[in-house]
């Protein structure tokens, strides 16, 4: 049986597409069938992983214009079911009473051939976000440690509980996963502390593992290689091993 996860937070460029690359590669390494799946318009999942975008994606999966199967492409890192700015018409194209449960509903389909699932959403808590957590078993909640990336964590909060009561009550949070973290900045470490405040209050748990801040983890992505193979060594692409031990022990 396979354990989905739902990458998420309204605010942009936090490391939602970078923290499932890591993941997917991360568990791909260790010998488990991962598969990742881009639900944001921008694709910036499927050009990271390689996928070509012209062909079937997830879009095509989700109006039934293509088969689940035929979306998926085999990647040297992961399985990837791609998108791209097509994907932007899907909440105008599903108007009726399900809406929420489309990723769901394709993603039973093929579930079974794999160990993990991660699925990448787009900035924002809109209809593409809500059908990834619908789908999904555990959430994680990737930030910055910064005073705005804390604002937000409210509104993730509340999705979280609409999602749990409207449509997925299995739905837990697995933790808000700190990233580009630097420990020698004091202001990282106070928000930090702020963060384990709030979380605490919001009975979420975060991450022990922290990212680092680690250039090598933008590199690879933009030269579409993983980051084990780009730069096995450095800080950030350990501490993603690290997070996926950090799962792995919690499942
Ligand atoms: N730990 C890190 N160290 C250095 N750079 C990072 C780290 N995490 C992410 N980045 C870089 O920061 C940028 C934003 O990350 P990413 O695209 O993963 O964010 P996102 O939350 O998916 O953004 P969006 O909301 O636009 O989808 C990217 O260029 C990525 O390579
Ligand atoms: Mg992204």
């Amino acid at each position: 049986m396979s354990r989905i996860y739902a990458i998420i937070t309204q605010k942009g460029g936090v490391g939602k597409t970078t923290t499932v690359n890591a993941l997917a590669s991360a568990f791909s390494k260790q010998g488990f069938k991962v598969l990742a799946v881009d639900m944001d318009p921008q694709g910036n999942l499927s050009f990271s992983t390689g996928a070509d975008s012209n062909l079937p994606t997830v879009f095509d999966a989700l109006t039934g214009a293509a088969r689940v199967q035929r979306c998926i492409q085999s990647m040297p890192m992961t399985d990837v079911i791609p998108s791209n700015i097509l994907l932007t018409g899907a909440e105008l194209e599903f108007t009726g009473k399900y809406r929420e449960f489309i990723l769901k509903n394709i993603l039973q389909v093929v579930e079974n051939d794999y160990d993990y699932i991660f699925i990448d959403s787009p900035p924002g808590l809109g209809f593409l976000t809500v059908n990834a957590l619908a789908a999904s078993d555990y959430v994680i909640l990737p930030m910055l440690p910064d005073i705005f990336s804390l604002q937000g964590l409210v509104q993730v909060y509340e999705t979280i509980q609409y999602v749990q009561k409207a449509c997925n009550p299995e739905l837990e949070v697995a933790g808000i996963l700190i990233n580009k973290y630097r420990r020698f900045s004091k202001l990282h470490r106070e928000a930090v502390g702020t963060a384990q405040m709030v979380a605490e209050n919001f009975d979420i748990p975060i991450f022990d593992t922290f990212i680092r801040n680690s250039a090598a983890l933008a590199e690879a992505q933009s030269l579409q290689c993983s980051i084990y193979e780009y730069a096995p060594r450095a800080a950030g692409v350990r501490d993603y091993m690290k997070l996926s031990q950090e799962i792995l022990n919690s499942n």
